[in-house]
């Protein structure tokens, strides 16, 4: 029952928990042991092999998760791809080229400004409009030509948490059902991601069990008043996420940069009194994130380490180091949001705000 916290003190809390559960229930009669199944878009799937753009239209939390979806469709089907925040793509002219899916996500399906995104590109001939949304009742549903529903059950806490992780899930089955559909993945290749993605719960149940880690090392930001937080490639839309779920529910200011722009600008804020959260990729990318460090750690910034335990990072002077479970690349964005989000939970209890009820914020926006 979604309205019963159960054991929890908080829905935010329940909801974390539940993420091996309903992304298992997002995965579920969507991949056979080899694929992704493409009739989970519908009895005609046709639309995918016409792809040859992808416009990603979204707010809030479900802007980040198309953020990482561009990586995905990018790499792995090789089309273009672009995400653009829903009030800002309703009031300007979009170039649309031929053969453009129009994809929204969204929790609640009643965010007003991607409603008015969806009513606006009807008229501007995009090839079709996929919604990949929590609510199958929702208008946003209603109005879409194509649905890919995300199964996570109610959210009840207004930072999102299942809602991400199991969007992430449905982006990463849409974007490997358009790159197979293309021909730009082998058998091969997709019977791997899919294996990979079988793996998920379970891996999300391992990184779940940092939560005590976690609750010690949120005690450091009780009286801290900023926040910057570092990724690179898709971890950078997770760092994004990672300092909005911060912010919004313990009112702690965070910014998050692509670890590589340290120097044009942030580095001038570190000092003794900045915590940066790094997420660090196992990937080619690793050694350079390494270096970012080094610069960080140079002026003296307290470092927050979440790396897996094979990236040979681990607690020393300056670091804190908590540690991740080592999964294949693909799912690293999906895994490494877990412990930023019981690092915002348990940083806000610690500063005593109303965790499932923040402050001038609302769970789903339904006006401008
Ligand atoms: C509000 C909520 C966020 C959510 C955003 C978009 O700001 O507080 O948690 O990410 O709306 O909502 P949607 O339902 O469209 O995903």
């Amino acid at each position: 029952d979604a309205t019963d916290k159960g054991e929890y003190r908080h829905y935010m809390m329940k909801e974390i928990y539940e993420q091996p559960k309903v992304i298992a229930a997002c995965l579920e009669g969507r991949i056979s042991e080899t694929k992704v199944l493409t009739s989970c878009f519908g009895v005609d799937s046709s639309f995918l092999k016409d792809i040859e753009n992808v416009h990603i239209v979204a707010c809030g939390t479900s802007y980040h998760a198309g953020m990482v979806a561009k990586y995905w469709i990018e790499d792995l089907a090789g089309l273009p791809c672009s995400v653009e925040v829903a009030s800002e793509y309703r009031y300007r002219k979009v170039a649309v080229p031929k053969n453009t899916l129009f994809l929204t996500l969204s929790q609640s399906g009643e965010t007003a400004d991607t409603l008015a995104a969806l009513r606006m590109a009807k008229e501007l001939g995009y090839l079709t409009s996929l919604a990949i949304c929590n609510v199958p009742s929702s208008t946003l549903v209603r109005e879409s030509a194509l649905t890919l529903l995300t199964n996570a059950g109610a959210e009840i806490g207004v930072a999102s948490t299942k809602a991400f992780t199991t969007q992430l899930t449905a982006l990463l089955i849409t974007s490997i059902a358009i790159a197979s559909e293309k021909g730009a993945l082998s058998a091969e290749k997709e019977a791997e991601l899919v294996t990979s993605m079988r793996s998920l719960p379970a891996h999300i149940d391992e990184a779940l069990k940092q939560d005590a880690a976690i609750k010690k090392v949120s005690d450091r930001f009780a009286n801290k008043h900023n926040a910057l937080f570092l990724g690179r490639g898709p971890m950078f839309p997770i760092a994004l996420e990672g300092s909005l779920k911060l912010k919004e529910i313990s009112y702690i200011h965070a910014e998050a940069y692509p670890a590589g722009e340290l120097k044009h600008g942030p580095l001038a804020l570190v000092d003794e009194d900045m915590p940066i959260i790094t997420l660090v990729p196992h990937n080619n990318m690793l050694d350079k994130l390494k270096s970012n460090l080094q610069e960080v750690a140079a002026r003296g910034g307290e470092l927050y380490v979440f790396a897996d335990k094979d990236t040979d990072l681990h607690n020393e002077d300056g670091v804190i180091f908590t540690e991740v479970p080592k999964v294949d690349e693909i799912l690293e964005p999906i895994v490494h949001t877990i412990p930023l989000q019981l690092l915002s939970y348990h940083v806000a209890v610690v500063k005593g705000t109303d965790v499932d009820q923040p402050r001038n914020l609302a769970k789903s926006v339904t006006v401008e």
